[in-house]
């Protein structure tokens, strides 16, 4: 069946941190916000059915996490991905962020370091300063208009205080979707040294063909043994208020480990909202995904011919995967703070500030393209005819 994306949905006065809470967030009004990492589409039917058909029983307590809860991700994940999962492997956890917090107090100490590469999704810093781990950036290379990891700056930012990298593949905000060849470059890296990969995979099933998503665990046995991998359906279905993530630990040691400090912080997953849709987006989701992966494409499509024939000075990073599009301002003759200003006052836009996913991210913006066509086409009408007078020519 066909699935309406162009359908516009009022969010304002559900609480929803996109739009009600970006005057708060950029300190002013009227902006149209294509920023936080959610989209505008409704939540597909046989998700919104799953729930009401729970909300049909009138009591609501414990839950737990069925077989069929299991064996639905795990089948997502083999005819998607044709990646082999195994139910031992899982734990179920309230955020993917909740996840990569626990990884990182059970397979590090206080002191030790942890690779981060930016730019790159702002709380992988916070996760790691907050826990008294030392933060070590090893950006990504920018040439010719896209990312590659810089191996070499990798290796040599290691020592023996090194115990762990957090990877995102697919790369928020740059949208790359890391090959086989990077990744297994990476964990030959890493074998080397013994470094822990904690792997973010939450954008995971948001892939344009032909790109294809290579699971960090599936690289080698090093990987599959010393990874630790975040899945969840919030981005792929859109329904991140649900609070639902999976992880994937093949080891049987570290699975413990983590088992037990989750259980120690009493760590033990979803609502039942959260389950009852997990389980019904895993089940039933392929044909409404490939829609939207189809819906996204022409998004972006539509971004870079607007910008080429509108403002060529913004330079779109080709997005491989995930719904977030990074543009690149710096042909612009302003400064990082100054180009902030105009999108918020003139063009009257929220999108996120690039310098916020590392200092390398200055004089980028993050812009959210899952909205129906009509607002993302407001959002580039709005920066082009502010930004317009400040091209350099
Ligand atoms: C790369 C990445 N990881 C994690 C998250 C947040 O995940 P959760 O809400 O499950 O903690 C986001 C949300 O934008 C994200 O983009």
């Amino acid at each position: 069946m066909p699935y309406n994306f162009d359908k516009i949905i009022n969010r304002n006065n559900t609480n929803c941190i996109k739009h009600d809470a970006v005057s708060g967030f950029f300190g002013a009004e009227n902006l149209l916000p294509l920023w936080v990492a959610d989209m505008d589409f409704e939540t597909p039917d046989f998700i919104q059915e799953a729930m009401q058909k729970r909300l049909n029983h009138p009591v609501n307590g414990y839950t737990y996490f069925s077989d069929s809860f299991y064996t639905s991700f795990i089948s997502w994940m083999q005819k998607r991905h044709q990646y082999s999962v195994k139910k031992s492997w899982l734990k179920v956890t309230p955020g993917v962020l909740t996840g990569l917090s626990l990884a990182i107090m059970d397979f590090t100490k206080p002191g030790e370091k942890i690779i981060i590469q930016p730019p790159v999704y702002q709380p992988f810093f916070q996760l790691v300063e907050s826990s008294d781990r030392v933060l070590v950036e090893n950006d990504l290379i920018y040439e010719n208009g896209n990312y590659k990891m810089d191996f070499d700056g990798l290796e040599s930012c290691i020592d023996d205080e090194t115990k762990m990298i957090i990877i995102s593949n697919p790369h928020n905000p740059i949208g790359r979707v890391w090959t086989k060849e990077e990744l297994t470059k990476l964990v030959e890296i890493c074998e080397r040294h013994n470094i822990i990969i904690l792997a973010d995979e939450i954008h995971s099933d948001i892939i344009f063909a032909p790109n294809i998503y290579t699971p960090i665990a599936s690289i080698s046995e090093y990987a599959k043994n010393n990874s630790v991998t975040f899945v969840a359906p919030s981005k792929t279905f859109n329904i991140a208020g649900l609070s639902t993530s999976l992880v994937i630990i093949p080891n049987e040691d570290k699975h413990k480990e983590f088992s037990a400090l989750a259980s120690r912080f009493h760590v033990f997953g979803a609502s039942v909202f959260g389950s009852v849709a997990c389980e019904a987006a895993y089940t039933h989701g392929g044909e409404w995904l490939d829609q939207l992966l189809v819906y996204l494409k022409a998004n972006v499509e539509m971004v870079k011919s607007y910008l080429f024939k509108h403002l060529p000075s913004v330079k779109v990073v080709e997005p491989e995967g995930t719904y977030l599009l990074w543009l690149d301002f710096s042909t612009f003759n302003l400064n990082d703070e100054k180009l902030n200003r105009i999108l918020i006052e003139e063009a009257e836009v929220a999108l996120n500030k690039g310098i916020t996913f590392g200092k390398n991210g200055a004089n980028f913006m993050r812009l959210n393209i899952g909205s129906p066509q009509a607002i993302i086409l407001d959002g580039l009408e709005r920066i082009v005819s502010a930004l317009k007078r400040y091209e350099r020519v």
